[in-house]
């Protein structure tokens, strides 16, 4: 394959609210698919994830609850690490910026930075509450967007046209905290910058050595590189990494939450070689060894981060690779069926539909298959829940499932649970057998290319042709006239059977699991270290005479009057 390692990150969540099926969509499935296939490869891939408990939006929080920071942060993380645990997002090490080893990541890559002089200092004038006395950072203070006048802009960026300006642009401010929505004045304050511009020309080289990334993320990221300009990366709040500055003004601020989140990816890669070996330089066999691929999965919103402001942080440092591939998805939308309309998920619309929640109602299976199948890739998707239903039991049960369930069915009924042995070949068992194979390279392929929906349709479409060929075949005819003629197709058939058990397994690994379980497979578990090649084995024969079990409903259906119900209680706004 070329590389010898692949680190694979998926955008740190805030601890701030639950994860729900919007973010999966985005940046966690589709980076849980890359990694588990890359796992049965046998390559050597570390999955790096971990929550964001940094930043104005957990004090605000903490504010409204009357908590503290440090009891939002510890609920959210824990939630939302169980939420991805039960739905199978598999990461090597589920970290937080709030360790103390965080700390150190980032101080050290602020001085890194500071002492190449890439990081300057300068005065601005901010926003400041006189009535409970003090700064105004982000969303502490509101306002009239200066470009196009939405009433609920953030301090130095709209949410609705997504401009980004100056503080004291911000037209008719208010403050913007529980208790105090005073008006503020604005007042001086020393801060620092990364100073960006001096990044340019190596930005510029490195995103035109990677012709291959997305279009959306190679315009997002372009887009910037144009227009540099250096970001304050510092803020007034106690809530953050202390700045590793001998400096009066550096005392009561804390470095942005956006310049250390993610260095948490790699204070979690350090933490994670600490766990697993015991050695505090693991991490860099990873983060600064040329042979390592490094991936960021991330939605939309979090290319500019990912694709220009991180990067440069990087090269500011000594050795640091750089990204290889930044996949970042559009957004998943909720369909509303009351309106038909299409809408985007918000909290205060209250119609994203939470992890945990859609597990207990539907199990994992199901979501893994239905957000895998309308992956936003290349544009925006909705989540709909008469499609939930058709794509789950129109390909999940009635495709796979039931090509699965006839075979295995045939097979105990007819050869006591063995493989039969085959006996003359025509062409279109040939046919049923090269498009194993033909399926192998293309999910292969796709998955390696990122095309997650196109790799999941090329499964589905291996079971599709299957049944065509089960069909034409009528085993259940010719058992009784020629049973040689029915062990050579059910031979066939459990060939493809055992492939599209391994074939699954990136997408729907508890699914893969039960299958495996019933053919009396067993895939091995690899991890970091790397392995065998187990993709291979999908066209390996199950031999003549491999014993398998009976079948049992992989894939159980879904009544109308069941998805309606859930549906109905999303719509209520009891999902999120
Ligand atoms: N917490 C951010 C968000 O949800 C993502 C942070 S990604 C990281 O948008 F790289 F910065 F960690
Ligand atoms: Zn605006």
């Amino acid at each position: 394959m070329g590389y010898k390692k692949i680190l694979v990150t998926s955008a740190l969540p805030y601890a701030n609210g639950h994860i729900h099926l919007g973010h999966i969509a985005g940046a966690y499935l589709p980076a849980d698919i890359y990694v588990r296939y890359q796992r049965l490869r046998g390559q050597k891939v570390l999955y790096i994830g971990g929550s964001d408990e940094y930043g104005v939006p957990i004090t605000l929080t903490a504010l409204k609850e009357g908590t503290t920071p440090k009891d939002v942060i510890d609920r959210y993380h824990n939630a939302n690490a169980e939420a991805f645990r039960r739905l199978g997002i598999s990461y090597d090490i589920y970290g937080r910026t709030s360790w103390d080893l965080h700390i150190d990541t980032t101080q050290s890559f602020f001085t890194n930075l500071y002492n190449k002089q890439y990081i300057f200092p300068r005065e601005m004038e901010l926003w400041y509450s006189t009535k409970t006395n003090r700064f105004l950072p982000d969303r502490y203070v509101k306002g009239q967007c200066p470009r196009c006048g939405y009433e609920d802009a953030n301090g130095d960026e709209c949410e609705k046209c997504g401009a980004q300006y100056s503080a004291k642009e911000l037209i008719n401010p208010r403050a913007n905290i529980p208790g105090d929505n005073s008006t503020p004045v604005l007042k001086t304050s020393l801060h620092w910058f990364l100073n960006l511009p001096k990044f340019q020309e190596k930005l510029t080289q490195w995103l035109e050595s990677h012709p291959e990334w997305r279009s959306n993320v190679r315009g997002i990221a372009w887009s910037w590189i144009e227009d540099l300009r250096p970001r304050c990366i510092t803020r007034d709040t106690d809530w953050g990494v202390p700045i590793p500055l001998d400096h009066p003004d550096a005392m009561n601020k804390r470095i942005y939450v956006w310049f250390d989140a993610p260095i948490g990816y790699v204070t979690n890669t350090r933490q994670w070689g600490i766990d697993k070996y015991n050695d505090p330089y693991a991490w860099e066999d990873w983060w600064k060894n040329p042979d390592t691929r490094l991936i960021h999965f991330i939605g939309k919103d979090n290319v500019p981060f990912h694709a220009v402001i991180f990067p440069a942080m990087l090269m500011g440092q000594d050795n640091f690779i750089l990204a290889d591939n930044v996949v970042g998805n559009e957004y998943l939308n909720i369909f509303n069926r009351r309106t038909g309309k299409s809408e985007k998920g918000s909290k205060s619309r209250g119609n994203m539909i939470r992890v945990s929640w859609a597990i207990d109602k539907l199990g994992t299976n199901s979501i893994r298959y239905y957000i895998c199948s309308i992956m936003p890739e290349s544009k925006d998707s909705d989540f709909d829940w008469n499609e939930f239903r058709n794509h789950y039991n129109g390909e999940l049960c009635d495709i796979v499932g039931n090509f699965v369930h006839r075979t295995l069915t045939m097979i105990m009924k007819n050869f006591d649970g063995k493989v039969p042995s085959p006996g003359i070949m025509d062409e279109a068992d040939n046919a049923m057998l090269s498009a194993i194979s033909t399926a192998k390279e293309g999910v292969a392929e796709s998955i390696e290319t990122f095309r997650f929906r196109l790799a999941l349709e090329r499964w589905v479409d291996l079971a599709r042709k299957a049944n065509v060929y089960f069909d034409s075949k009528q085993p259940w005819a010719t058992r009784k006239t020629d049973i040689e003629r029915t062990g050579t197709t059910l031979y066939v058939c459990a060939q493809v059977v055992k492939a599209l058990a391994i074939l699954m397994n990136p997408f729907i690994p508890d699914g893969s699991l039960e299958l495996c379980s019933i053919i009396n497979y067993e895939i091995k578990q690899q991890g970091p270290e790397g392995g065998d090649d187990i993709w291979e084995e999908i066209t390996k024969p199950l031999h003549a005479g491999f014993s398998l079990n009976p079948p049992k409903v992989l894939f159980p259906k879904m009544e109308a009057e069941f998805i309606e119900q859930i549906a109905e209680e999303h719509e209520k706004g009891l999902a999120s």
